[in-house]
């Protein structure tokens, strides 16, 4: 039996409309944004669907690098491990004893981990954005703030759940 705590920690950046992808991309660059995107990660797996995985279109550096696809099998490459879902890629983690994992997107795996994810950090962008991905609704009745961290264009929003 696998029974060691894994945090999942949902790490995204979103607009002012809840938008977080354009055509396969981020709609907008911030260094800032990603440089803590990168300290936060970094050391830390990270999980993105193969959509967002293409997007970037190499692995991160000093991550273990994780895929879901429903073509796992014939997509393994050593230095990307590839699930074909995101539990399959927990139990991985837990049995080698991993105590964190980032969610880092996009859309779809999004919306498939905030019904079981332990934290959320959310860069809040200060702009609207025209987009086709959007981050799900956050229900407030499940999460709450726990801190708030002001950079120049954005707000570090870290959610826990209630
Ligand atoms: N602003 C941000 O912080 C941020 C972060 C990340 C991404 N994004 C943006 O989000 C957008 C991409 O989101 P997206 O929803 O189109 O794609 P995505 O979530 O990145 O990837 C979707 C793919 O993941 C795989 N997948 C998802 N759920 C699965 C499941 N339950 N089982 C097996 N495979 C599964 C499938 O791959 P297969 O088709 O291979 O089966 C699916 O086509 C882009 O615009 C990107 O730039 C923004």
């Amino acid at each position: 039996m696998v029974s060691e705590k894994l945090k999942r920690i949902i790490i995204a950046a979103v607009s002012n409309n809840g938008i977080i992808g354009l055509d396969n991309k981020v709609p907008w660059k911030d260094k800032e944004e990603l440089d803590h995107f990168k300290e936060t990660t970094s050391g830390y797996p990270v999980i993105f669907g193969r959509k967002t995985f293409e997007s970037i279109g190499k692995p991160l550096s000093n991550r273990l690098n994780i895929v879901i696809s429903s073509q796992s099998i014939a997509k393994k490459q050593s230095d990307i491990l590839y699930f074909d879902s995101v539990r399959n890629a927990y139990t991985f983690l837990r049995k080698n004893k991993y105590k964190n994992v980032f969610i880092c997107g996009g859309a779809q795996i999004y919306k498939n981990t905030i019904k079981h994810a332990d934290e959320m950090l959310i860069s809040q962008m200060s702009f609207n954005a025209k987009g086709d991905a959007k981050f799900p609704q956050i229900n407030l009745k499940l999460w709450k703030i726990e801190s708030r961290k002001t950079y120049e264009n954005f707000t570090l929003i870290k959610y826990t759940r209630k």
